[in-house]
């Protein structure tokens, strides 16, 4: 792992954003816990995403569907044929490898000599019901949006939509990844974020241009720096098999570019061969009575790819006369904390009541932190390692005029406000 790298985990693991799943028992590889920092990281992202693309778009819809389907969705899907890796087993320590990341016939752990390539499928097998047989075999799902595919009349005949619309769901996502690694970025259980818009066959190249400017600008409103980010596109010969093209928005991770989030032009083909495999009639009819199937634009992207590029973006280390400050630049829309309250004096009641008093004002309007420990430097270093954007400060002048010590995370400028101008001071900000 790279330096930058090393801190995110060693900071993720010390402030309690991310645990590795079943630590006590040795974890498990390629499951992660998010701690209470890291769940307020994550659903700040999810609420975020809703936002923009369901709540801000007349028409996109959301939906949350289950995770485990009738296996009949993975065949017509074509997940049981085709969502395989090719991987090659070492004989002696029975290790598996991907194809691609092997260079000989050796195994690169013990030596041994590794077998032919197989193709192994991703997907979880569970069952449903008591019996272990292959009749009640089925599958957590690798993908979200097989549930929506699945629902699409269901939601075409609740609201009764004009194409283009889309609809959006978020949940969680499994996938036996031959090879997991550098910390969340390749997990076997994961989030995935994605929207499903159907549009007119023959618009649809229009709407994959349309998706690849609004997804790229997405990132770059959340501040992250435009020069990380690029499109990579899929050869036509290297695409998933229900794609007719395929762009990855990649990011520049200290590991190399890699995916960030996929958009795909998945066609028609997804409720066709739903159609196809239920017998039931999945086309959409229009205002003239057309029937036809609608194309899809997919943007798909992992909660835990974009926390942990945030994360990555947001670190910051900044030599002072204490040694090194380590800050973390989030923005405030997604850091886990916005405000955090002390009383300079822990000891002295008054200050202490005050303090408690902004707290539990702030409380019902912004996720705050309450930090008494230790002296002022300690909770302002504490404080800045886990991004809370500001730190407010009840003090003697507080008892005298009503104003309090508002100090800023990043230039560490401090200004008094009034504490009755608190909620609109920050609010505006946040805005
Ligand atoms: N429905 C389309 C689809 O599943 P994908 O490119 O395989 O497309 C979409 O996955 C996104 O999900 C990726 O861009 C990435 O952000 C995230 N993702 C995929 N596999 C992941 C994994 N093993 N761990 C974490 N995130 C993953």
């Amino acid at each position: 792992m790279t330096g930058l790298m090393e801190k995110i985990v060693s900071l993720c693991k010390r402030r309690g954003f991310v645990f590795p799943s079943s630590e006590i028992y040795g974890g498990i590889g390629g499951f992660w816990d998010f701690g209470p920092l890291g769940v307020e990281l994550k659903n700040n992202i999810k609420a975020w995403w809703w936002k923009t693309v369901v709540h801000s778009r007349d028409e996109v819809y959301g939906l949350d569907s289950t995770i485990i389907h009738n296996p009949r969705v993975w065949e017509a899907s074509g997940h049981t044929l085709s969502f395989t890796d090719p991987l090659r087993e070492c004989k002696s320590c029975h290790k598996r490898f991907r194809a691609g990341h092997i260079k000989s016939d050796k195994c690169p752990e013990c030596g041994g000599e590794l077998a032919e390539v197989k193709q192994f499928n991703l997907m979880f097998e569970t069952h449903v019901g008591p019996a272990k047989e292959t009749a009640s075999r089925a599958y957590l799902r690798p993908e979200t949006c097989q549930g929506i595919f699945t629902n699409f009349i269901n939601v075409v005949d609740t609201l009764q939509p004009k194409v283009p619309f889309g609809i959006a769901q978020i949940g969680k996502g499994f996938r036996n990844e031959v090879t997991t690694g550098n910390f969340i970025f390749r997990d076997r259980e994961f989030e995935m974020m994605e929207l499903e818009y159907f549009v007119k066959p023959g618009e649809d190249e229009k709407w994959f241009d349309y998706w690849l400017k609004e997804r790229l600008k997405w990132y770059t409103d959340l501040g992250i720096n435009k020069r990380k980010l690029r499109f990579f596109e899929h050869p036509k010969s290297a695409l998933a098999h229900y794609s007719k093209r395929t762009v990855d928005i990649e990011y520049k991770f200290p590991f190399g570019w890699a995916e960030l989030e996929g958009i795909a032009n998945r066609t028609d083909f997804d409720l066709k061969n739903h159609s196809k495999f239920s017998g039931k009639d999945l086309r959409f009819q229009d205002e003239k009575g057309k029937k036809f199937y609608p194309y899809v634009i997919e943007p798909s992207l992992g909660v835990e790819r974009i926390a942990l590029v945030l994360l990555l973006e947001a670190y910051r280390e900044e030599k002072d006369n204490k040694g090194v400050r380590v800050f973390l630049s989030l923005d405030p829309r997604l850091s886990p904390y916005k405000v955090a309250i002390f009383p300079l004096l822990a000891n002295k009641p008054d200050l202490v009541k005050k303090a408690k008093e902004i707290y539990e004002n702030l409380k019902s309007k912004f996720m705050v932190a309450w930090d008494d420990i230790g002296n002022i430097g300690k909770r302002y270093r504490r404080q800045d390692e886990i991004g809370t954007f500001w730190c407010v400060t009840t003090d003697h002048q507080t008892l005298k005029d009503n104003t309090v010590t508002v100090r800023d995370r990043d230039t560490m400028k401090q200004e008094r406000v009034k504490v009755d101008k608190l909620i609109k001071f920050f609010q505006d900000k946040i805005d």
